[in-house]
């Protein structure tokens, strides 16, 4: 039996942070506190509160996990950093918040200790997380221990897969592919679906087609040991029917560069966000 989840703080528990939370108590979670303005109570053992100052004088957690909006959270850290110093030095901070830099929640953090060298981890989960299906990309800055590595890793593991990454600036490659990938992923389903409109079908068999093409072939990709390239190559018969519609996607002006094309504007807008 895996041991519990030691006791967090989860600052912000709205669609990541609420996905986040019910997987945690799932898996067995030391008693917590989540602090969110809308939250309702979180069943006991956890405990909820709308202000950071109701934080009871001993909770000591041993992650904080920022899950409020980028434009929301300096004063929420720096909040935090003059109420409970004690935490704000020894707790490692997740933040799932996407554009903020380890550099600067560690200068909200440090309040009135400028030397204190908070620990932060920056992470970047997608909307799949929500089914436990996520994929998350981590970044941990130097002063993170191994221990606090390795809890963030459970802690985002319990909503899919993770993978580190080496460097922060790879974070915005993560928000590109992963993070914003989902609605890639969702648009052909839209794209194809209009398209099984146009072809004559009628729009409930239009939608199921669509939907369940793009699931289904995820699903496959997912549990299949073969590179996409290969599972692409296995549907497609010279001469065919696949052929033919590959012959468009994949003709130089179209998804060869459409694709990369995306994935770097996404990439770029992360990082003005960021800066
Ligand atoms: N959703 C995703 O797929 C996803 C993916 C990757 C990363 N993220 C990151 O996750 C973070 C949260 O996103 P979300 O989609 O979960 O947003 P959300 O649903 O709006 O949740 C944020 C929650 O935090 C609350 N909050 C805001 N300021 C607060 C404060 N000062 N004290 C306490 N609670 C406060 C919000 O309440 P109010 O409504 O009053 O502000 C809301 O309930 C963002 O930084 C985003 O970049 C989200």
């Amino acid at each position: 039996m895996t041991a519990p989840l030691p006791p967090l703080l989860l600052v912000g528990c709205g669609q990541m942070g609420g996905a986040l939370l019910e997987a945690w108590i799932g898996n067995g979670l030391a008693p917590s506190v989540v602090m969110d303005r809308h939250r309702d109570g979180v069943a006991a053992p956890h405990t909820t509160v709308r202000e950071l100052s109701k934080i009871p004088g001993d909770f000591m957690p041993e992650a904080v996990i920022l899950a409020v909006k980028p434009q929301k959270a300096v004063p929420v850290m720096e909040e935090l950093a003059t109420l409970r110093p004690d935490i704000a030095a020894r707790a490692v901070f997740v933040s799932v918040m996407a554009g903020l830099t380890a550099g600067s929640i560690a200068g909200c953090l440090r309040g009135k200790a400028p030397d204190a060298t908070p620990a932060i981890v920056r992470a970047m989960p997608n909307t799949p997380c929500s089914i436990g299906q996520g994929m998350t990309g981590l970044y941990k800055a130097p002063d993170v221990t191994d221990r606090q590595e390795k809890l963030c890793d459970r802690l985002l593991s319990a909503v899919g897969a993770t993978v580190w990454v080496p460097e922060e600036d790879q974070i915005n490659a993560v928000t590109a592919i992963s993070g914003s990938g989902p609605a890639y992923v969702f648009l052909l389903a839209e794209l194809l679906e209009e398209a099984a409109a146009g072809l004559g079908l009628s729009a409930d068999v239009a939608r199921i087609l669509a939907r369940k093409t793009v699931s289904g072939a995820g699903a496959l990709l997912d549990h299949s040991p073969e590179d996409a390239a290969e599972l692409r190559r296995r549907v497609t018969s010279p001469g065919g029917t696949t052929a033919a519609a590959l012959a468009v996607l994949n003709a130089p002006a179209n998804w060869p560069s459409a694709i990369p094309e995306a994935v770097a504007a996404a990439a770029r807008r992360a990082r003005e966000l960021a800066s």
